[in-house]
């Protein structure tokens, strides 16, 4: 990576400024769990709001759904999941870790313990969290946790062409919690068991699937690029056959360049009418759409972009990070800041209200600006320690605007706004300000 980023300092920066914590801390933690903090939480809001607005609200072709996380069996009996969601595992014979048998060379010794040729054969462990309904613990009780959002889009598209009255193409988005039993969760936020997706089924005449698929295609591109990520930070994968989803006839998978190595970070698939076809013969219900043009029914095919919002976090912040020199106070001297280089629009707080100091007089000022912008704008306020640390602590989350209120504030009137990134100042009337934030904050 160009700016330095590792994923030691990311996950620091995102610990100390309160983007994302270890889950359970007070408890030892539990293992690749993570909570998102005040920080973390704000900028995840900003991606799915914007996600939403650009994908279905702003759009013609799309509705949303909220479909519950437990469904009935029957559901991963018919898209394939209770059978067919898996991975190959391994198991070291002598410290009984388990691997991911396609992500390690199992003729090597075993990352855990050393011993080598002890690795058990491969077998297909399944990823659905398994539970159960109720107060009894049989076949009967079993429930799933949602392992992938596409099924709630499914199962619910007869009661969506009925109730939207869209016609195809169309899309169903949903936003939510999705649970995968991994075998080898890691790398911060990148691999966990319970996670956070954004995803459409985009329904299409089978005829229109590659028009569509390449339409969509362009769209995460972009999509990408709003989130600050840079075309030579993510490369375009097609996947083989025999390693695609059972579902699917085609996937691109987006690969973005992490600390770690090339990874996934979003795919689109071309899943033909393998799930309502397959919903129709397992629950006899009539999944077809009928075409108001020339009355034909037919079973839609979908193309489907998926995004993962914890990824989208992490890669956003990995592209955002910067670490440079800047010049300081004394001629020909520089400092190293940290400065997160959030798009404004995804940034936690626009802006912040800095008075110079703690005293009564200049807060008198301060706090009436912060009150106004507040209506508007997301705005932070802090009066704690030199103006200085205080600039350097907003560079580090990504604030993209400080207001500095000083003594000279009280006799003209006006406030000093430092941009963060190119780190210069003007000299704004405080009346003025709200026009110029119209001006340069887009939301
Ligand atoms: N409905 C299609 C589907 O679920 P997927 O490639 O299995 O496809 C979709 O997952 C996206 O979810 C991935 O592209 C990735 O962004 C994210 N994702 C998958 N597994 C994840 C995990 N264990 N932790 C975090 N994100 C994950």
């Amino acid at each position: 990576m160009s700016n330095n980023v590792t994923m030691e300092k990311l996950t620091a920066l995102a610990k100390s400024r309160g983007f994302v914590y270890p889950g359970s801390e007070i408890y030892g933690g539990l293992a690749n769990s993570w909570d998102y903090g005040p920080l973390g939480v704000e900028l995840k809001r900003n991606i799915v709001d914007a996600w939403w607005k650009r994908f279905v609200t702003s759009r013609k072709d799309m509705v949303g759904i909220d479909a519950a996380i437990i469904m009935n069996p029957k559901v991963w009996e018919a898209s394939g999941h209770t059978s067919e969601f898996t991975d190959p595992l391994v198991e070291c014979k002598k410290c009984h870790t388990r691997f991911r048998a396609d992500q390690i060379d199992v003729t090597a010794a075993c990352a855990h313990c050393g011993a080598k040729d002890e690795f058990t054969q491969s077998k297909n462990f399944n990823l659905m969290f398994k539970t159960f309904l109720g107060s009894t613990e049989d076949d009967s009780s079993v429930a799933y946790l949602r392992g992938e959002l596409a099924q709630g889009m499914f199962v619910d598209f007869p009661l969506v062409v009925q109730t939207s009255r869209k016609r195809v193409p169309f899309g169903i988005a949903q936003i939510g919690k999705c649970f995968r039993n991994e075998i080898t969760p890691g790398n911060f936020i990148f691999r966990t068991r319970e996670f956070n997706l954004m995803e459409f089924e985009y329904f299409v005449n089978p005829s229109e699937w590659e028009k569509w698929f390449e339409y969509w295609l362009g769209e995460m591109k972009s999509w990408l690029l709003f989130l600050g990520v840079k075309e030579d930070q993510f490369v375009l994968t097609e996947i083989q056959d025999g390693e695609r989803a059972h579902y699917s006839k085609r996937t691109v998978d987006i690969e973005y360049l992490y600390p770690f190595g090339q990874k996934e970070l979003y795919g689109i698939a071309y899943r033909t009418d393998f799930d309502l076809k397959n919903h129709m013969e397992k629950s006899g219900k009539d999944m077809r759409y009928m075409d108001p043009m020339n009355n034909e029914k037919y079973i839609p095919h979908v193309i489907e972009p998926t995004f993962g919002i914890d990824r989208s976090v992490l890669v956003t912040l990995l592209s955002a990070y910067t670490e440079e020199e800047v010049p300081t106070a004394e001629e020909g001297e520089t400092d190293s800041r940290i400065v997160l280089k959030l798009p404004k629009a995804l940034a936690p707080f626009k802006i912040a209200i800095l008075p110079l100091s703690k005293k009564q007089e200049l807060n008198t000022v301060a706090e009436p600006i912060a009150e106004k912008l507040r209506a508007r704008w997301s705005v932070d306020y802090d009066e704690t320690q030199s103006i200085g640390k205080r600039y350097r602590r907003q560079d580090e989350i990504g604030t993209p605007y400080c207001v500095t209120v000083d003594f000279d504030s009280l006799n003209d009137h006006a406030v000093t706004i430092r941009d963060r990134d190119s780190m210069k100042q003007v000299r704004i009337k405080i009346d003025e300000l709200e026009q110029w934030f119209n001006l340069h904050l887009s939301s």
